[in-house]
């Protein structure tokens, strides 16, 4: 079985990057509200409390039943989890009277404590509290101090918990993951196994025993997700996975055909549908974008209902859903505000009345990348920009025709491929061209044109929710505008996005 961390969730903005750093180290962990977490059994080799919006002192404070878990199990408390742990056993934890946010430095390091194994002294962690920890009881050892933290750290001797009120998962704590490697390895006994061909291995173990000789239908998108998620039936059910990719015609240049040719280079038993006039009739006089999107979900869903309909027996609806989409994360206002309403059932289509798969549903994105790279899916696939579902029907602002369609895949191809040829599509999280609903006056040759402009957007981010322009060179931002204005016939004007998220979207639709 596979052994893992247990990491309880108080509602901390950090408790997912906790889990990011846990298993940096190779080591399997687990994100539960700490509320509604599983049965610690014989897998559990140890449990890291979270942070917290809330403060210990007040009466709605998240509770956890330490004493149930205490000398059977390694603890580590981060922040409110040390606080709590600090309360709970009588300790003082009370208002900081000094700011305790941002840098500081461990000016005490207690000798031959092995959650501080090398660690030298001075060494820089990252505050952020508004209460602090005054008083431990006796059998608390502080362990680390700062100039204003007093009880940086503690130890509940001879046992194997211990509380931080620093944040090591940030990597402003410089020695923060040799800390966690500290707790998870020397002390918790983790094994540092949890690899993507330990992943790939057990997962198809399990997803062999899961289906047997059931059938799955799976949609393809193109992108690193489902792709993946394919791939692993693939390897556990062979012809028993029907993938089905959708020609929505809103895709880009040619990216229908190389990409299904991709996939049945992969062995991948894919069905190619080609629906594109289905959703041109559907955006037909629409330039409301949620009326657009909503279309495009429609049509999606009947387009993909009626090939299910195809494949005789099928049991399964593989999803290439992955770890941050099913994290339930703490609501501070309780746990009755995460309580899912339900759907009727009755109403949905037939494809979603079967049983769901998710082979992917525990993997953080860059892990899916690292699962794909070890399963041998071409480079080309794992490393693509992120594309919207409703495609280039967002990126033509207003009413999508074909015309317009074919217009900016032209244009978009002439810009992806020089950002390929330049160097720079890997650095750029995504990118792509936008073309916009104005006529501008320009000439060619001896002539006077009044044609379209299209935008180009390229921006850095870590996940899509923040993101910041991309200062590509100006020499391949004139090549690129020249190459389009000479080729694409129907525009005569580009322009560069130099706007940031917030207050902007990385979408203009
Ligand atoms: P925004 O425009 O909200 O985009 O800054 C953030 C990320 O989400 C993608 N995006 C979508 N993806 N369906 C999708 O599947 C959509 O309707 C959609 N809208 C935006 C966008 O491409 C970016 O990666």
């Amino acid at each position: 079985m596979q052994e893992k961390i247990l990491i309880l969730d108080f509602g901390s903005q950090f408790t997912q990057l906790i889990a990011r750093r846990v298993r940096e180290l190779n080591i399997y962990c687990e994100i539960h509200p700490f509320n509604n977490f599983p049965e610690v059994d014989s897998t559990v080799k140890g449990i890291i409390l979270s942070g917290s919006p809330y403060s210990v002192r007040q009466a709605d404070a998240p509770q956890f039943d330490f004493a149930r878990h205490h000398r059977t199990l390694p603890i580590l408390g981060v922040c409110y989890g040390a606080q709590y742990i600090a309360h709970y056993n009588a300790g003082e934890v009370s208002p900081s009277s000094t700011r305790e946010y941002g840098r500081a430095n461990l000016q005490y390091i207690a000798d031959g404590n092995p959650l501080f194994k090398e660690i030298p002294q001075h060494s820089q962690v990252w505050m952020s509290h508004a209460d602090t920890i005054q008083n431990v009881p006796a059998d608390f050892e502080i362990i680390a101090s700062t100039d204003s933290v007093r009880v940086a750290a503690y130890h509940i001797k001879d046992t194997q918990t211990f509380g931080i009120q620093f944040h090591p998962e940030v990597t402003h704590s410089i020695d923060g993951k040799q800390l966690l490697q500290n707790f998870l390895v020397d002390i918790c006994g983790c094994a540092q196994d949890w690899t993507p061909d330990s992943f790939i291995e057990t997962t198809i173990a399990s997803l062999k025993d899961k289906l047997g000789d059931d059938k799955v239908v799976l949609g393809l998108s193109g992108g690193v997700d489902s792709s993946v998620a394919a791939v692993l039936l693939h390897h556990a059910i062979g012809k028993n996975l029907y993938c089905i990719f959708v020609d929505n015609g809103l895709l880009r240049k040619d990216e229908f055909e190389s990409v299904l040719e991709s996939y049945k280079h992969m062995g991948l038993n894919v069905k190619g549908v080609d629906a594109k006039q289905r959703f041109y009739d559907a955006l037909e006089g629409l330039s409301d974008p949620e009326k657009k999107r909503k279309a495009i979900g429609r049509v999606f869903i009947e387009v993909f209902d009626d090939e299910a309909h195809q494949v005789q027996d099928v049991k399964w609806l593989g999803q290439g859903t992955i770890y941050p989409d099913v994290i339930e994360s703490v609501s501070v206002k309780g746990p009755s505000a995460t309580i899912k309403s339900h759907h009727n059932v009755g109403g949905l289509p037939d494809f979603m009345k079967l049983k769901v798969v998710e082979p992917l549903n525990t993997l953080f994105k860059d892990e899916v990348r690292k699962v794909g790279k070890a399963l041998g899916i071409d480079a080309n696939i794992l490393g693509r920009h992120p594309f919207p579902g409703p495609g280039l029907a967002i990126r033509i602002l207003g009413e999508v025709t074909p015309e317009k369609v074919r217009i900016l895949q032209e244009a978009d191809a002439i810009y992806i491929n020089n950002l390929r040829s330049a160097g720079v599509y890997d650095k750029v999280w995504q990118a792509g061209t936008i073309f916009l609903p104005v006529q501008s006056v320009g000439v060619m040759g001896d002539e006077r044109t009044y044609e379209n402009v299209v935008a180009l957007r390229a921006v850095e981010s870590v996940d899509g929710m923040t993101a910041d322009w991309c200062h590509l060179p100006y020499d391949l931002l004139a090549k690129i505008s020249n190459e389009i204005i000479n080729n694409v016939k129907g525009i005569n004007r580009v322009v560069y996005d130099i706007s940031s998220k917030p207050p902007a979207t990385i979408e203009w639709e």
